[in-house]
């Protein structure tokens, strides 16, 4: 794992024939935070880093932004490792997930939502990612001003533990009708993003941004 910004830790995959680039992140503050797991697989690759950077600490929430394998598929891996751990998504995937067998604690959480803890305040903002554009959420960590974006602000190419410089307002203006396919939907989705300002947006996909 790369500290990609303090106290924030990237682990990453690439895909080499779809020049594509996963990420998944650990907070590593007082009560370390996970934002999305990776595939089953990557979990199990990643795990013994994770154990290594927790240093005999529990991890107490793992964050996800919708159902889907690179955002959820390793909860299992973490949940037989971690068994207290609270697993925080959208209401949806709340419910899936329970539909998927999943026998962890399962908190919720709607739009404009926190989830406050021992170094860290995170916000949740609806993000319509979830099958025939239902929500998901994205989360904002107001201590730091790092905004985990999934697959939002999203680019292709090789960007293991690489950064690029932008604006957030330009990498909001950035979002177009391909990503959110309903005009209202993709305006509500800006103009909620606008009410906060990130310095560091930490992405699903491609290359990290330094908001400036
Ligand atoms: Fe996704
Ligand atoms: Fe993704």
């Amino acid at each position: 794992m790369i500290e990609i910004s303090k106290d924030l830790y990237q682990s990453s995959a690439h895909i080499p024939f779809m020049h594509f680039t996963l990420h998944q992140y650990l907070l590593l503050t007082e009560e370390p935070v996970l934002v999305s797991t990776g595939t089953m697989q990557q979990a199990e690759q990643v795990l013994p880093e994770i154990k290594k950077l927790l240093n005999g600490k529990e991890l107490k929430y793992i964050l996800f932004p919708h159902i889907e394998s690179d955002e959820c598929g390793g909860l299992p891996v973490f949940l037989k490792e971690y068994p207290n751990v609270i697993t925080v998504c959208s209401e949806l995937s709340a419910r899936e997930l329970s539909g998927f067998g999943y026998k962890g604690e399962i908190q919720s959480k709607k739009h404009g939502e926190l989830l406050t803890g021992n170094g860290f305040l995170f916000k949740f903002i609806d993000y319509p990612s979830e099958v025939h554009l239902q929500n998901g959420v994205v989360f904002y960590e107001e201590t730091r001003k790092i905004f985990f974006s999934s697959d939002l602000m999203l680019r292709f190419g090789d960007a293991i533990g690489q950064t690029i410089d932008s604006s957030w307002k330009e990498e909001v203006g950035a979002i177009n009708i391909e990503r959110i396919p309903n005009e209202n939907q993709l305006e509500t989705l800006k103009n909620s993003l606008l009410e906060i300002e990130p310095k560091f947006i930490a992405v699903g996909h491609g290359f990290c941004v330094n908001c400036k």
